[in-house]
């Protein structure tokens, strides 16, 4: 089969492609590189066809549609305070990149189209755990441009019949994950400021909570819903179903850092939510999901994978640190 990966060297679409190609499917990869990095997909460049454009060319979207059985669509801005900062170019790239991922997609008459659609499309309600039937009510641009995706998606099953699923990413972590802009997410930050001998920066009292989720356990799903029968149109929550406050992740790294954190406390960001925990029940009932790295496990994983790859270049850069 050939599957079209937008955002395929970001850190998620590389661990899709990575996986797509162990399994020996067909590659292509549209990516502008503007958060992406070719470094994601080292060793797999020869089984990819890279098309190195932003989705918010519609011709160049065109092209490297054609011919696709299935569309993973990844390419987004994905950070709530640059989206609060450019609500601008974060509307044009969600919004109209992803409408103009759905036409190229209905054009080129793929069997389906699976979407990473985000967690932050329920706001801050305060039920827990969140689950799809609840009102949608983002508190952030980003979340408004996340949740507007999904409106895109269903529109385009109900009238152009394109088969379509909406997943709704909880907090991917995982090797790969860019660690090094204010914009990265906060495992990652957290990982390279200890590698560092940095002050991990938390924004709040660090009690607010994620249901963060290992990078395997969203590849699974995602390609899960690409083939599962009856789940066109649909919705899904794809997380662990459990939660962990900042402090608590914390406490585990520094275990692995074996070095207390002593992390610095700033003033909360804004369009951030308190607490985000998923119900995963449809998912595990329509996908036969199963998060099968649970957080610590990941957690451990992730760190050893900073550690080889930041490890040395952090330690070198250390003040006062002769190597
Ligand atoms: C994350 C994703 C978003 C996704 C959503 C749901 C990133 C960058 N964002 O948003 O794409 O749609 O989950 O899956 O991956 N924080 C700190 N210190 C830091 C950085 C962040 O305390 O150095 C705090 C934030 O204020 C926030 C929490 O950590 O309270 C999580 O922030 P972040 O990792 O940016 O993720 P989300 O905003 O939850």
């Amino acid at each position: 089969m050939r599957y079209l990966v937008t955002g395929g060297a970001g850190f998620i679409g590389s661990g899709i492609v990575r996986e797509l190609a162990r399994r020996g499917e067909t590659i292509v990869v549209i990516d502008d590189l503007s958060t992406g990095k070719e470094s994601n997909l080292k060793g797999l460049l020869d089984r990819v066809e890279f098309h190195r454009a932003s989705i918010t060319d519609l011709e160049a979207v065109g092209r490297a549609a054609r011919g696709a059985d299935f569309v993973i669509h990844l390419a987004a801005r994905t950070s709530v305070p640059r989206s609060v900062e450019e609500p601008l170019e974060t509307n044009a790239i969600n919004v109209e990149g992803t409408l103009k991922v759905l036409l190229a997609a209905r054009d080129a008459g793929v069997r389906r189209l699976v979407y990473a659609a985000s967690s932050s499309a329920y706001g801050d309600q305060p039920t827990l755990p969140k689950v799809e039937t609840m009102a949608a009510a983002p508190i952030s641009p980003y979340g408004v441009t996340k949740f507007t995706g999904e409106l895109y998606l269903q529109v385009f099953t109900r009238v152009y019949g394109l088969e379509t699923v909406a997943l709704r990413y909880f907090n991917v972590f995982g090797p790969r994950q860019e660690p090094g802009s204010p914009y990265s997410g906060v495992l990652a930050r957290f990982m390279l400021a200890l590698l560092r001998g940095e002050q991990p920066v938390v924004f709040g009292d660090g009690e607010q909570s994620r249901d963060f989720t290992y990078i395997d356990n969203v590849v699974e799903a995602t390609l899960g819903a690409c083939t599962a029968a009856g789940v066109s149109g649909r919705v899904l929550n794809v997380a662990t179903g459990s939660r962990v406050t900042l402090n608590e992740t914390l406490r585990i790294l520094e275990r692995l850092a074996g070095r207390p954190a002593q992390a610095r406390y700033e003033r909360p960001r804004a369009g951030d939510i308190l607490h985000s925990q998923a119900d995963i029940a449809l998912a595990r009932k329509l996908l036969g999901y199963e998060p099968r790295v649970n957080f610590e496990e990941g957690l451990r994983r992730t760190w050893e994978w900073y550690l080889s790859e930041y490890g040395r270049a952090a330690a070198e850069s250390r003040p006062g640190t002769a190597m």
